[in-house]
C-alpha cells in the first residue's frame, strides 16, 4: 500500500487528506476512488526512469479511461496508446497531442482507422497483413498518410495469467516473425505508408525482468537484420505490462526495464516508446464498498459486500485478489477467516477466498486496494445494477469524476416492441 495515499488518522482511513467515510456519507457505495497525488507520483517515477534513456511514454488508456485521469496524463505531457475510436475520442477530448498517440489492436475497423488517420494519429501499430492492406487502401482512397510500426509476436513467455499473456506463439496478437519481412516490404511498397519501426507487447502484470530482456534481444536482432536489408527502422515500441504489487510483495520497477532497454538497444540509435497502463493508475485507486451481511456458514463464514463482479471483474475473470482494508481502523490485531463475496448471482462473484481480515460487521465500509487499473473500465450493469461512480481525491477535497449511471438511465435507452397488425396464424 502506498502510505502517503492511504493512511489511518483518528481511527479512520483517509485517502490523501479526505476521510473515506465522509465521501461515503455523500455518495452511494460502491464507488471507485482515485488519488491524484498517487497517479502523479507514478507518472513522475515513470518519466524519471524512461526520460533518462530518452524514451517516450504512451499511457495505455484501456487501464482507466476516465477523463479526469486522462487530463492528468495530458498535463504531464504523456502520449497515449489507444485501441478504439472511443479511446481516440477520449484522448482528443483530454487534449493529448494526436501525434503522440499510438493506435494498437488486432481488429481496427475502417471507420476507426479513418478517424485516427484524420485526427493525425502518430503511429499505427499494425498487427496483421490484411490490416496493412486495408490501411494502405484507406490512405490511397482518401489521400492520407500513416506512420506504421509492425507489431511482432516475439514468442516470449511472460509468467502471468494465461488470459493476459500476449507475446507467445499462437496468440492472436502481432505478426509471426516469419511474416515480418513481408510486412515491412508491404509498408515500403505502399504509397501512403511510412515505415516507423517495430512494436511488441508481451503481456500484462509481468513482475519479472527476464521476458523483457528476451524481447529486447529479439528486437535488437530484428533491427540489425532488417536495417541490413534496407528497411529504415527508426522506432521501437516495447509495449507495457509492468507489474504492480497486489499484495504478494512484487512489482516491476520502471528503472529495471529502462536499464535493460538502454543496455540492449541504446546503441542502435532508435527512438524507444513504452505503453504503461496498469502501473500508472492501478496503485492509485481503490474500490470503496459496504458490507451488507455477515453470513455464518460451515466451515467458513461469508462477508457479503455491496460491490460485485460487475463493479470489479478481475477476481472473477483472472482469479486476481485485491487486498481488503476496513475503513474504521481495527482496534487490535484480531483477524477472522471468511470468504469475501459480492451480491451477484454467480459463484464466481468472489473477491477473496479464505481471507483473513479484521472483524467486519454489516454496515461497515471496506476498501479493495490496487483497483485503479482495469476496474471501472471493465465494470458492467449485470444484474441490472447501476454503473459504478468514480471519485478523485486531490489533497483536502474530492470530486465525483463520473456519476453513477442508474438503472433508470439505462432503461431510457430501451424500448418494448411496438404493437403491429395482429397476424392471424390460421389464415397463413
Ligand atoms: N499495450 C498494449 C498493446 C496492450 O495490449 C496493453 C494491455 C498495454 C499496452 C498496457 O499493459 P499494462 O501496462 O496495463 O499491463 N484486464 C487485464 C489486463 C489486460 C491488458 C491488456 N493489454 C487485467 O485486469 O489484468
Amino acid at each position: 500500500m502506498n502510505r502517503n495515499m492511504l493512511h489511518y488518522e483518528n481511527g479512520q482511513l483517509h485517502m490523501e487528506g479526505v476521510a473515506l467515510e465522509s465521501i461515503a456519507g455523500q455518495l452511494d457505495t460502491p464507488f471507485y476512488c482515485y488519488s491524484r497525488g498517487a497517479i502523479e507520483h507514478q507518472v513522475d517515477s515513470c518519466k524519471l526512469a524512461f526520460g533518462r534513456i530518452g524514451a517516450s511514454i504512451h499511457y495505455a488508456v484501456k487501464a482507466n479511461a476516465n477523463l479526469a485521469v486522462l487530463d492528468l496524463m495530458a498535463r504531464s505531457g504523456l502520449g497515449a496508446d489507444i485501441v478504439s475510436a472511443g479511446e481516440l475520442q477520449r484522448v482528443l477530448a483530454a487534449g493529448i497531442d494526436p501525434r503522440r498517440v499510438i493506435f494498437s489492436g488486432v481488429g481496427k475497423r475502417d471507420e476507426e482507422l479513418l478517424a485516427a488517420l484524420r485526427a493525425g494519429v502518430g503511429q499505427f501499430n499494425v498487427e496483421s497483413l490484411p490490416e496493412l492492406v486495408q490501411l494502405a487502401e484507406l490512405c490511397r482512397e482518401n489521400g492520407l498518410r500513416a506512420s506504421v510500426s509492425v507489431r511482432v509476436n516475439p514468442d516470449v513467455r511472460a509468467a502471468t495469467h494465461r488470459h493476459i499473456t500476449t507475446g507467445t506463439r499462437g496468440s492472436k496478437f502481432g505478426i509471426d516473425e516469419e511474416q515480418l519481412e513481408t510486412a515491412l516490404r508491404m509498408v515500403m511498397d505502399s504509397e501512403g505508408l511510412d515505415l516507423r519501426g517495430l512494436a511488441l507487447h508481451i503481456g500484462s502484470q509481468i513482475v519479472d525482468a527476464e521476458p523483457y530482456r528476451q524481447a529486447c534481444l529479439k528486437m535488437r536482432d530484428w533491427v540489425q537484420r532488417y536495417r541490413a536489408r534496407g528497411f529504415p527502422v527508426t522506432h521501437l515500441d516495447l509495449g507495457g505490462g509492468f507489474g504492480i504489487d497486489y499484495g504478494a510483495g512484487r512489482g516491476l520497477d520502471y528503472e529495471v526495464v529502462a536499464d535493460l532497454a538502454q543496455q540492449l538497444l541504446g546503441d542502435l540509435g532508435v527512438e524507444i516508446a513504452v505503453e504503461p497502463g496498469r502501473s500508472l493508475v492501478g496503485p492509485a485507486g481503490i474500490l470503496v464498498s459496504r458490507a451488507i451481511y455477515r453470513k455464518e456458514a460451515d466451515p467458513t463464514p461469508f462477508l457479503i459486500l455491496d460491490a460485485g463482479m460487475n463493479d470489479l471483474l478481475r477476481p472473477a475473470l483472472y482469479q486476481a485478489s485485491h487486498e481488503l482494508l476496513p475503513v474504521r481502523q481495527p482496534v487490535d490485531d484480531r483477524q477472522e477467516q471468511c470468504h469475501v463475496v459480492g451480491p451477484i448471482c454467480e459463484s464466481s462473484d468472489l473477491f477473496l477466498r479464505d481471507a483473513r481480515v479484521p472483524p467486519i460487521a454489516a454496515g461497515d465500509l471496506v476498501v479493495m486496494l490496487q483497483a485503479g487499473a482495469y476496474g471501472a473500465v471493465m465494470a458492467s450493469v449485470y444484474n441490472s445494477r447501476p454503473l459504478v461512480a468514480e471519485v478523485m481525491v486531490d489533497g483536502q477535497r474530492f470530486q465525483t469524476v463520473r456519476e453513477t449511471i442508474s438503472t433508470e438511465q439505462m432503461m431510457a435507452w430501451e424500448s418494448v416492441l411496438e404493437q403491429g397488425e395482429e397476424t392471424d396464424l390460421d389464415q397463413l
